[in-house]
């Protein structure tokens, strides 16, 4: 069996804001993510996965517990740890080369521009290397952060709804785009989604979370053949109709505390 990449031991988090009573995010979080699978997140809004995405990228000290990367205790920012959100965080003055490039001249890497070049060319943007953001599509944006994250070859990767800003098509297409560059690269991936579906499509395992705070409420390992079917496709076999009602079945109750 593969070693566990991330691990996480006994999380919690509580935030104690000023003038404000605390709040307990999560509880007792143990998970861990085995090297070169993609494990993914869900639960209602507000139980604390964005928070413990934060806790294993070294952004935030967990209360109790702790989380490791590689057999090493998270205790501070780690720069072999790529981070992707909605928001596509393209710097707006640099163009799509330019923001590939940029992870790389942190890390002061020397054929950056190459590696940026084909980074773009692998999610369909080499025509576009010029273009600035206002001049790219929200789907082209988001392409590009695909690029920016894998271009630094970070050994983990986190993604915090990556897909989410989209619309539904572009988001299909996005997400075979990850999982192809995924494919070819392996790289252990700690994924958040609130969609059912590209939870599914992505994962070798679904952790499904309480409301908060945020506790390990289920594992579900997603049992489908890699390489998976296209989105769309996958969507109607029945082995993906009886994993999606077992997670919805699990999700149900925790989310219907907000009904
Ligand atoms: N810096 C902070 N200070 C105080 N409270 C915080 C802070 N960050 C998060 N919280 C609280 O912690 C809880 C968990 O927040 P978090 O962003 O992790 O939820 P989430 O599961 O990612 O939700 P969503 O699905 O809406 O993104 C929320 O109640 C939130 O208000
Ligand atoms: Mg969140």
């Amino acid at each position: 069996m593969a070693k566990p990449k991330i691990r996480l031991a006994n999380i919690g988090i509580t935030f104690r804001p000023r003038q404000r009573e605390p709040v307990v995010a999560v509880q007792n979080i143990s998970l861990s993510v085995e090297e070169g699978s993609i494990v993914t997140v869900v639960g209602p809004s507000g139980c604390g996965k964005s928070t413990i995405l934060n806790a294993v990228s070294g952004l935030l000290t967990p209360s109790t517990g702790h989380a490791e990367v590689d057999g090493k205790r998270v205790d501070g920012i780690r720069h072999d740890v790529g981070y992707m959100f909605a928001r596509d965080g393209m710097m707006p003055w640099r163009t799509a080369l330019g923001n590939v490039e940029f992870g790389l001249e942190v890390r002061k890497i020397a054929n950056r521009r190459d590696i940026a070049r084909d980074w773009l060319r692998k999610v369909g943007l080499e025509k576009f290397e010029g273009h600035y953001r206002h001049e790219l599509s929200q789907g082209m944006r988001q392409r590009v952060a695909v690029a920016r994250t894998f271009a630094i070859d970070p050994d983990v990767l986190l993604m915090d709804e990556p897909f989410g800003a989209l619309d539904s098509q572009t988001r299909l297409l996005l997400q075979e785009l990850f999982l192809s560059v995924w494919e070819s690269t392996r790289k252990t991936v700690l994924f958040v989604t609130h969609d059912l579906h590209e939870a599914i499509f992505l994962s070798d395992i679904v952790i499904v979370f309480t409301n908060r705070p945020g506790r390990v409420k289920s594992v579900i390992p997603i049992d489908l053949p890699r390489p998976r079917l296209p989105p769309a496709e996958l969507a109607t076999a029945s082995e993906f109709r009886d994993i999606y009602a077992r997670i919805w079945g699990e999700l149900r109750d925790e989310v219907r505390v907000f009904e």
